[in-house]
């Protein structure tokens, strides 16, 4: 199969020199991205900054924003046949970029306007058709709730439950919902033995 994995975090930019971030590692992406290739996959990894060496035989597409994630995710979708969202997207961005760096005394008011930033999974899994697709769900405290109302909302086969401490980690656990119901727990184990067991149980053992 051709499959498209995002992975890492974006980068919103504020000005030429500052922006809005997260903690992800990429980590799980790229685990991901390796066991999919393991198993004689072809690979598509739209990756945000990170400082992983891309894995030997993917198709790199490095991005920096959350927009410019969608539009390589866009170009690469139509001819893929499954889809990992594992990349911590910016839920949101900053409203103006400025084409220079603001001084200290600039923004006086000190607040940030923002924008919400698409949602690059959910936009995808909508116009999935019978093909599949797989995410992520980062909840603090249980989250079960959350993460099942995000399998359906986005139109997920699968979602991955973990909590912030997964962030950043090299060791995660993972609670597994699929939308046939199924339910499984992983972990906890490094990230590497996770995605091998993830894209075990999300392709099945055909694949
Ligand atoms: O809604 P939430 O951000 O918790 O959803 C997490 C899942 O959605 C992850 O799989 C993530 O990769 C994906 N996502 C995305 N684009 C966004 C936000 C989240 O693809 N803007």
């Amino acid at each position: 199969m051709r499959v498209l994995v995002t992975a890492g975090p974006t980068r919103e930019p504020l000005d030429p020199v500052r922006f809005l971030g997260n903690r992800s590692s990429g980590r799980m992406g790229y685990s991901i991205a390796r066991a999919l290739l393991a198993r004689g996959h072809e690979v598509i990894l739209v990756s945000g900054p990170t400082s992983l060496k891309p894995p030997k035989g993917v198709v790199l597409e490095a991005v920096e924003t959350g927009r410019q994630m969608l539009t390589a995710c866009r170009k690469h979708w139509k001819t893929c046949d499954a889809l990992f969202g594992v990349a911590a997207v910016a839920d949101y961005r900053p409203a103006k970029v400025s084409k220079r760096k603001l001084k200290k005394t600039e923004n006086v008011s000190k607040t940030l306007e923002l924008v919400s930033n698409p949602d690059i999974l959910a936009t995808l899994a909508r116009s999935k058709g019978k093909r599949l697709a797989f995410g992520f769900a980062l909840e603090s405290g249980s989250g079960l709730t959350e993460a099942l109302r995000k399998l359906r909302d986005k139109n997920l086969d699968w979602i991955a439950l973990n909590g912030p401490e997964a962030q950043g980690s090299k060791i995660s656990s993972l609670r597994v919902l699929g939308a046939d119901g199924s339910d499984h727990l992983l972990g906890p184990a490094n990230k590497e033995a996770l995605a091998r067991t993830l894209v075990r149980t999300a392709l099945g053992s055909n694949y």
